[in-house]
């Protein structure tokens, strides 16, 4: 699943003792696997191989330049939400062609800039935008390659908060309005709307909801094409599961036994936009352990890291394999899993130094004995970790190590606190 595992009583990173890069670096700190990022690239692009279709790496979930040069190196696409990322991926020197551009409030400027690049596809959320993008690309005498993102109604069975495909939603055009966006901007001269796009959550752990997006996306270019709209590509998004606990994720040669036969001769370039598959796994978030105390009944162990670091269990309650770097007694998890409870451990929280009761990695963990010093991993952590970071309560953001086999590269250095305050100094 990842190449992050215990060797010799001590976790390492492919070929690379964590202890040794955690010293080396600094605590809290992100640890990726170059060969994971590899590997889960490799899964997808192979699974969905009979369909050549287009990866487009969400940027969104890890955003590092030397992660984004390694997806790069692989042919991967890109997926981007924001001129600051569409400038990320310009740096690492992506052909402009390969980026597909999503988000429902594309500035004038990210327009703008979009089109000064020329990109290959802007995924369109609404009719305002689709004027505002053809109004500006007349103005570059270019003609801009459009999807239209479609909304199909769809539950995910996921987060409220990451459930993207439903009606209520702000993402996409609803099925019964995209035909007649066709009628009114088809014949525009500035935009070329030959595409659907939809992304309907993440993590979407179940195939059916992709499957009923996908039908229902297919049923209206059929409908489009009987009045005259060649659509020529289809982009199904991202969403693909992670293994956070156990193996509940399904594959990505589940995912696309079922998503394959429905695109298959259907004459279409197909894009995939996935991020968290490739990532979450690829990624653990090292901390080290300052304090312990206990509240009554509750034990604390307080690490260095916090919801600054990675905000997914305060956002959305979600769970994370945590356990010591090198174990005391040399106790290895035999599974990363949400039940594990291992002779010698005790129960705790995980939390942060941050002031909200929110800041909490994990609760109710069996965890082995920590003392103060030792180091905490939190697993699966490569995804909406780091780019979700912030600096609340003034804390520097982590660096970033990528290990290659023997090798561990500092990619991103740690912030000082001349950079929280570099930009507001007033001489
Ligand atoms: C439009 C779009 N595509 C792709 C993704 C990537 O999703 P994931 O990282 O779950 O694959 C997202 C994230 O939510 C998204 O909004």
């Amino acid at each position: 699943m990842d190449d992050f595992s215990y060797i010799n009583g001590s976790l390492h990173c492919e070929s690379v003792n964590v202890q040794t890069i955690a010293r080396k670096f600094g605590t809290p700190l992100f640890v990726y696997s170059r060969q994971t990022i590899i590997d889960h690239y490799r899964k997808i692009a192979e699974a969905f191989g009979p369909l050549d279709p287009r990866i487009c790496y969400s940027v969104k979930s890890c955003s590092n330049l030397n992660i984004l040069a390694v997806l790069k190196e692989m042919g991967a696409s890109f997926d981007v939400v924001s001129g600051g990322e569409l400038a990320r991926v310009l740096e690492v020197g992506v052909d402009p062609k390969r980026i597909v551009y999503a988000g429902v409030s594309k500035t004038d400027r990210e327009i703008n800039a979009a089109l000064d690049a020329g990109i290959g596809w802007f995924n369109v959320e609404s009719e305002q935008e689709l004027e505002t993008l053809a109004n500006l690309a007349a103005k570059h005498n270019t003609v801009a390659q459009v999807a239209l993102r479609v909304n199909p109604d769809v539950d995910p069975q996921t987060h409220r908060h990451t459930t993207t495909g439903k009606r209520e939603t702000k993402f996409g055009v609803d099925l019964q309005r995209a035909a007649n966006v066709f009628e009114e901007f088809a014949k525009n001269p500035a935009i070329k709307l030959a595409g659907l796009h939809v992304h309907i959550g993440s993590p979407v752990n179940r195939i059916e909801p992709f499957v009923e997006s996908i039908k229902k996306t297919l049923g209206l270019i059929v409908q489009l094409s009987k009045s005259g709209h060649a659509i020529t590509s289809i982009n199904i998004g991202g969403g693909y599961g992670a293994h956070y606990s156990g193996e509940e994720a399904p594959t990505a040669a589940d995912y696309a036994t079922h998503i394959v036969p429905l695109l298959q001769d259907k004459n279409l370039t197909v894009m995939l936009e996935p991020g968290r598959s490739i990532m979450a796994n690829a990624g653990v978030l090292i901390a080290e352990t300052i304090f312990k105390k206990s509240s009554g009944d509750k034990k604390f162990v307080i690490v260095d890291a916090a919801m600054t670091d990675l905000i997914r269990p305060a956002l959305y309650d979600a769970f994370h394999f945590a356990w010591p770097v090198a174990p005391a007694g040399g106790m290895i998890p035999p599974r990363r899993s949400q039940e594990l409870k291992l002779e010698g451990t005790e129960l705790v929280d995980i939390v942060g130094p941050v002031c909200e009761t929110g800041d909490f990695l994990a609760k109710d963990r069996w965890l082995p004995p920590m003392s103060r010093g030792d180091l905490l991993c939190i697993f699966s952590a490569g995804a909406y970790g780091f780019s979700m970071s912030s600096q609340y309560n003034s804390r520097p953001r982590a660096a970033e190590v990528l290990v290659h086999g023997h090798e561990a590269k500092l990619i991103r250095k740690r912030e000082t606190y001349e950079d929280l305050v570099a930009l507001e100094r007033q001489k």
